[in-house]
């Protein structure tokens, strides 16, 4: 992790600031960005793919991954287009400032409102997932005047060998269109007023830590365009999905140069436009979670350490079992691991644990942590359980931080709610 390092001065520093420095201003919980090293890390995987010969793929960001408007910001300077799955996606990315003809639009379930946004809007592309949703695209087109350029997402039937909620390229999962209806849906949605197919796209899953799913799955695609294409159908479009994991413990994730070797291999000369829709890989090692130690507690022979942050704040640990690293902020807490602890939130379940027996040194009450990889599928899954205000967001650029969203008020907390006035009535 080039961005982190540990100063002996300063205590744990992403790219050239001291996270002691944003808590004290910040307070904890907060989520830590760099900007730069997002932009170092989606230059690389320009760079791999450009070493390949693949150098015109078109990045779209899977949104997903993180909202933040600061982030999307970023992407939309460093030319990035946007992959949303909602209408909301599609208006933070349009409010970041991503042209409409940037953004493509996947999802198992766009609802005929969302379609229409999108479509109203001009969005560069849409995925779809299903028959059905071509006749919904189909009227929404012709009732907006339009013809919109789509892709059907098929399902490769290739395991990703991922965590099983992650996984989404098997043939039972509900995403994409059946490997063998794929030629007739093709037709179909040429045969539709409104609509122009102009290609396949794929996404067989997310943290895929080899590069054999991907090469299988390419592979397949290979062959699928190769019969569309015998049929008479034109296809000039292929949408590689997202899916390259990370490396959360050391030596895991997958080498750029592998991903880029399999996709020049079986993609490389069909004179297609190849696009990608990375989420994670570009944003999740880019950020981490900054929490104190509110009390070390010891229950028999199991010590735990409470944090201030919760499953509410990253719930990545109990929905998937993830593995996140976890460090000490002050330099003075650098040391040498003392005893394996749980390191757990204050939330009022047993799921609400970001690690189990880590060797972490002896920590104190107000001590600083940083949960590591976190920039990903953190802050756009959290919630506000157990009335827990959403954390504050601090951006940092190389020397430079700012807060880029402030910690939600209590007060916040139910201020869209209103209580019917007969339950507040006094009797008589
Ligand atoms: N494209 C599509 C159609 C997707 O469904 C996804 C992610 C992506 C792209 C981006 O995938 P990535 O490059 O980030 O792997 N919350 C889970 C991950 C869910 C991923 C959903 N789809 C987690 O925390 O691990």
């Amino acid at each position: 992790r080039p961005h982190l390092t540990m100063n002996a001065d300063h205590g744990l520093m992403l790219e050239g600031v001291p996270l002691a420095v944003i808590a004290a201003e910040l307070g904890s919980p907060c989520w830590v960005y760099g900007a730069e090293t997002i932009r170092t890390r989606l230059a690389a995987l320009r760079a791999a793919l450009a070493k390949a010969g693949l150098g015109a793929t078109d990045f779209h960001y899977a949104v997903k991954a993180n909202d933040h408007l600061a982030i999307l910001a970023i992407m939309a300077a460093a030319g990035a287009g946007a992959d949303v799955v909602s209408g909301g996606e599609l208006a933070r990315a349009r409010h970041a400032g991503i042209p409409a003809s940037h953004i493509v639009y996947s999802g198992v379930g766009k609802s005929f409102r969302d379609l229409q946004l999108a479509v109203g809007e001009g969005i560069g592309q849409v995925n779809v997932e299903s028959r059905e949703e071509l006749a919904m695209l189909s009227a929404v087109a012709e009732a907006a005047g339009r013809r919109v350029d789509l892709v059907l997402r098929v399902n490769p039937d290739v395991d990703a060998k991922t965590h099983a909620k992650i996984t989404t390229g098997l043939a039972e999962n509900k995403f994409g269109i059946a490997w063998a209806e794929v030629e007739s849906v093709y037709a179909y949605a040429g045969s539709l007023p409104g609509l122009n197919p102009v290609g396949l796209a794929m996404h067989i899953g997310s943290q895929i830590v080899s590069v054999e799913p991907f090469d299988t799955a390419f592979a397949r695609m290979a062959e699928m365009i190769g019969r569309l294409r015998a049929a008479g159908h034109t296809v000039t479009r292929l949408d590689c999905g997202g899916g390259i994991g990370i490396s959360y413990e050391d030596g895991s994730g997958i080498a750029l140069d592998d991903y880029a070797g399999v996709m020049a291999k079986h993609l490389g000369s069909l004179g297609l436009k190849l696009m990608m829709e990375p989420g994670r890989w570009l944003v999740g090692p880019a950020g981490l979670l900054l929490s104190s130690v509110i009390i070390a507690k010891k229950t028999g022979n199991r010590a735990f350490l409470v944090l201030d942050a919760a499953m509410n704040d990253l719930v990545r640990p109990a929905m998937y079992d993830a593995w996140h690293g976890i460090v000490p902020v002050a330099a003075a807490d650098f040391g040498t691991p003392d005893m394996p602890v749980d390191v757990v939130g204050p939330v009022c379940e047993t799921g609400d644990t970001f690690a189990k027996d880590r060797l972490l040194p002896a920590l104190g009450p107000d001590a600083l942590v940083a949960i590591l990889d976190a920039g990903a599928y953190g802050a756009v899954m959290s919630s506000t359980y157990n009335a827990r205000p959403l954390a504050a967001a601090a951006l940092v650029d190389g020397d430079r931080w700012t807060t880029v969203t402030p910690r939600q008020q209590v007060t916040e907390l139910w201020s869209r709610e209103t209580v019917p006035a007969w339950l507040t009535e006094t009797a008589g």
